[in-house]
């Protein structure tokens, strides 16, 4: 299954460029190596581009095909819907039938709103969590990504503005503020969040994370860290906003908040909720959104739209009656994927680490271990890491150059033993004296 032309994605993309911006519309696309891939199709857990290469996937539309791509369940109810119109500017039953979903399988969630993208619904919480507490800053922490909106931007993997082929985001000195509003905190460090919030807690509207820290290098919280931070946010009187935006029914049916036992007072959720199909949510105690009744405006022209909303009950549908059986079964090929990179790793001589978390892996080249903050990461090395990816889709395997991968519930084993086969040729190819 190796990958062995990509003229075709590279003539599309001079064609593009004439027309769009770096001819991708989301600026890291452009990035991909040997080519930014044009495709033409998906299933299951394959993806096909237009020179005819077929790839196992682990880019899952950068997260969304936890069903992987074309799941029959949805499908079918997308079909359905579409015979019945796409958007009415007015209620649907599945709205609410979505939202009772929501509530029965997210811990934290008594209340829905409905957006479109992840980074709005961010946008929504931290106004809702504005009104609530009518104070107006936020603390967000380094490293963590909430979209790319204006200033969430800030400190995110990719800031300023998300683009160029290996950013490296600042760390904030001693907790400055960046932008007015925005305070950024070392993640895992409860001694500098306590003192942030000694010092601007009275200001402090929300505390926003990912509890996995997905983004700022696939991070779990050190033992008691979610709980001290939950802690806190009470002691202060600011709202703890989990971003479950990726981590949310991809790590459990309840996201990380189910498995890590911390709730929090407000959750976004997006990706894995609709199946590819753009939905997004911010749920939270009823007490909290009650504001949203009376204070804070919510809007959006294709807020709850009929088409995406039935493939988010398809998809929850899917995930909550079969919970028993797919996410253990997640876990074993995550985990497997993540023992077989790691025996690779040594054999080769690499300094490749595979961290995982839930249907997740982050790939590290040269960073120490254990890897436990976002400035450890930062210690790890782009370019090996770049050129590792490169050969795993000459492989075939599209994975992207972050070195983030999504597993899905249509992968198979063999796709797994595929997978470590193109990771053994990748090692082969860049590993030597000058990769360390
Ligand atoms: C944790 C997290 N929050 C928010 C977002 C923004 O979501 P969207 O790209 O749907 O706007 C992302 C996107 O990758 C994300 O990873």
């Amino acid at each position: 299954m190796n990958a062995e032309s990509f003229t075709g994605s590279e003539s599309y993309l001079r064609r593009a460029h004439q027309v769009i911006p770096r001819g991708v519309n989301s600026s890291r696309r452009s990035v991909l190596r040997p080519a930014p891939l044009a495709f033409s199709g998906a299933r299951g857990s394959r993806i096909t581009d237009i020179d005819g290469n077929e790839y196992v996937d682990y880019v899952a539309g950068y997260g969304p095909m936890l069903l992987g791509h074309q799941p029959p369940e949805v499908v079918e109810a997308v079909r359905t819907q579409l015979a019945a119109g796409v958007l009415y500017g007015g209620q649907h039953e599945a709205e609410a039938e979505l939202a009772e979903r929501i509530v029965r399988m997210v811990p934290g969630a008594e209340r829905v709103l409905l957006n479109v993208t992840g980074s709005e619904a961010v946008q929504a919480a931290l106004r809702i969590a504005r009104a609530a507490t009518g104070r107006r800053k936020t603390v967000k922490f380094e490293g963590h990504y909430h979209g790319w909106i204006d200033p969430m931007t800030a400190n995110g993997p990719g800031s300023p503005a998300g683009t160029g082929p290996a950013p490296r985001p600042m760390i904030a000195a001693d907790h400055d503020v960046v932008g007015p509003e925005i305070l950024v905190c070392p993640w895992n460090d409860s001694e500098a969040l306590a003192g942030l919030l000694a010092r601007h807690g009275a200001d402090v509207a929300a505390v926003i994370m990912e509890p996995v820290a997905v983004n700022g290098g696939n991070l779990w919280a050190d033992d008691g860290y979610l709980a001290t931070a939950r802690r806190l946010c009470e002691r202060h009187g600011c709202l703890l906003v989990f971003d479950e935006v990726v981590t949310g029914f991809r790590l459990a049916p309840g996201g990380a908040q189910q498995r890590t036992g911390v709730t929090p007072d407000l959750t976004v959720l997006a990706k894995a909720l609709g199946s590819g199909f753009p939905i997004s949510a911010v749920a939270g105690r009823a007490e909290v959104m009650r504001v949203a009744e009376h204070t804070v405006g919510h809007a959006g022209t294709y807020n709850g739209n009929a088409v995406s909303v039935v493939a988010a009950n398809a998809t929850l549908d899917v995930l909550e009656t079969g919970q028993d059986s797919l996410y253990p079964r997640l876990d074993r090929l995550t985990g497997e994927l993540a023992d077989g990179i790691a025996r690779l790793a040594a054999r080769h001589g690499a300094p490749l680490q595979a961290l995982r978390a839930g249907a997740l892996l982050r790939l590290h080249w040269g960073a120490p271990e254990p890897l436990r903050t976002y400035a450890d990461t930062l210690a790890g090395r782009t370019a090996p890491l770049r050129d590792f990816s490169e050969h795993m889709v000459r492989n075939g395997v599209h994975a992207r150059e972050t070195g983030l991968w999504y597993v899905s519930t249509a992968h198979t084993d063999d796709d797994v033993d595929r997978t470590l086969a193109a990771v053994d040729r990748a090692l082969a190819a860049i590993s030597g004296p000058s990769a360390g």
